[in-house]
């Protein structure tokens, strides 16, 4: 049997489209993964180009892959970066075999044996393309719901990338959902890049449903226990999607709510379509209905033209929404995108700094909201083996959970006592 070795760089879109990959790759013909480099036979590398820093490290890791691998195995790059740089990929580094754009996954049968082949066209409709079976982890399912992006967010490559958002029929939904909750899933993880401006547009259909709709269906599911989903556009949280997702039991209560900046000026020329105080506003909102839920938010600090008194503005948002996930980045320019243009680039010790504070801050907030956890009784769906006699699963708020077990635990879902508490993680006693 052939061995595959994959690296995936980048967002849960890329984790689900290295699933599509190993299992369009596997009907052809049986690959076995492998963690080990120089036994691999095929090697992909799923990138993403959404920052400067991993696109410039993957011309030295292929030279390091290149010089490591078993003479004849080839190497592969997927991802949004093949589908930015496309042939240039292969100018650079001679040794790389194919190339395959992030909106072409379902190519990858056709390109694996071609010498040198680029597919990367973003206008590639797969929405309604039959993928294999493989699952990385056979209790949680993650689904593709829409591909490509419509915003054009003046940072953001993605749209370069992945192309116009296409939805993906919610009967084709439907249907690989129920097969996934057959072989063992209880939870579903919807994908893509604005969730809830699903339905704007299908590629073949004449369908109409919008996201809350497409909630209402999914959780129609028998057997199905969990829902989450990722990510959510700010601008499209309208009072009925947050209704849905604080009344629906099956909405596990943990939603991403990405800010980028609290500045309303910074929030405009970033062409994000809501001001700072529409985004509180929201984020009030989902507090009041669903007092539970925790809040997520990427932001970005350094953005051209970022003040003091705009970074300040960002700031009085952590204060005042207390996000319990950060994920925070300094500004990166990517091709393909306005805001790389601008005048007025910050300086990096200046952004550095922003980054420092900002995460000082949200990491005092973390403990305070890790440390009240101690004592409370939360429900976990077990879904990982670990190390030492443990297991891990995740409360229906997405807080990360250990305890004392085995595989009798996984696929369950327990009330558990939460007896330690760090940044990170609980520990947690069975109830
Ligand atoms: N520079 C820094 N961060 C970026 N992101 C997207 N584009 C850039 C960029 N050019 C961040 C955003 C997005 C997350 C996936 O990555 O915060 O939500
Ligand atoms: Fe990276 Fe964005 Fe592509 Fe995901 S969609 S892999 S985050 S560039």
């Amino acid at each position: 049997m052939k061995k595959l070795f994959i690296e995936t760089l980048g967002c849960a879109m890329n984790v689900r489209d290295s699933e599509h990959m190993i299992a369009e790759l596997s009907q052809k013909e049986p690959y076995e993964l492998t963690e080990t480099l120089s036994e691999a036979d095929l090697i992909i590398i799923n990138t993403c180009s959404v920052r400067e820093k991993p696109v410039a490290k993957l011309f030295s890791e292929i030279g390091v892959f290149n010089k490591h691998k078993k003479p004849n195995a080839k190497i592969g790059v997927a991802g949004c970066t093949a589908s930015h740089l496309g042939k240039e990929i292969i100018k650079r580094a001679p040794s790389v075999d194919f190339v395959i754009g992030a909106r072409n996954v379902s190519k990858i049968t056709q390109v694996v044996d071609k010498k040198h082949a680029v597919e990367i066209d973003t206008d590639f409709d797969e929405s309604t393309y039959a993928f294999g079976e493989y699952r990385t982890n056979p209790f949680k399912a993650m689904v593709n719901i829409s591909i490509g992006c419509d915003k054009s967010c003046t940072f953001c490559i993605v749209p370069a990338t992945r192309g116009d958002e296409i939805s993906i029929p919610s009967d084709l939904l439907l249907q690989e959902i129920t097969k996934a909750v057959a072989t063992g899933a209880k939870e579903v993880m919807l994908l893509g890049q604005n969730v809830n401006n699903y339905g704007r547009r299908f590629g073949s259909s004449e369908e109409h449903c919008d996201f809350t709709q497409l909630l209402q269906k999914i959780s129609n599911i028998k057997g199905l226990e969990r829902i989450r989903f990722t990510s959510p556009h700010p601008l499209h949280m309208d009072d009925t999607f947050i209704e849905e997702f604080a009344s629906n039991p099956k909405i596990c209560k943990q939603i991403h709510v990405p800010l980028q900046s609290g500045s309303t000026e910074i929030l405009k020329a970033m062409k994000r379509g809501y001001t700072k105080e529409n985004f509180i506003n929201r984020c009030e909102k989902i507090r009041a209905l669903c007092p539970e839920a925790t809040i997520s938010t990427d932001i970005i600090v350094g953005f051209p033209g970022e003040s003091d008194a705009d970074f300040e503005d960002t700031m009085d948002v952590l204060e005042k929404v207390r996000f319990e996930q950060l994920f925070s980045f300094k500004y990166s320019p990517r091709p393909h995108t306005e805001a790389a243009e601008f005048d007025a680039q910050i300086d990096n010790t200046l952004s550095g700094a922003r980054l420092t504070k900002l995460q000082a801050r949200h990491t005092e907030i973390l403990d305070e909201i890790m440390d009240a956890q101690l004592g409370k009784i939360h429900t976990v769906y077990f879904d990982e083996l670990k190390a030492n006699g443990r297991v891990s699963g995740r409360t229906d708020d997405g807080k990360l959970v250990f305890v004392e077990g085995s595989e009798e635990l996984l696929g369950k879902i327990v009330n558990v006592k939460i007896v330690k508490t760090s940044r990170g993680a609980l520990d947690a006693v069975l109830v």
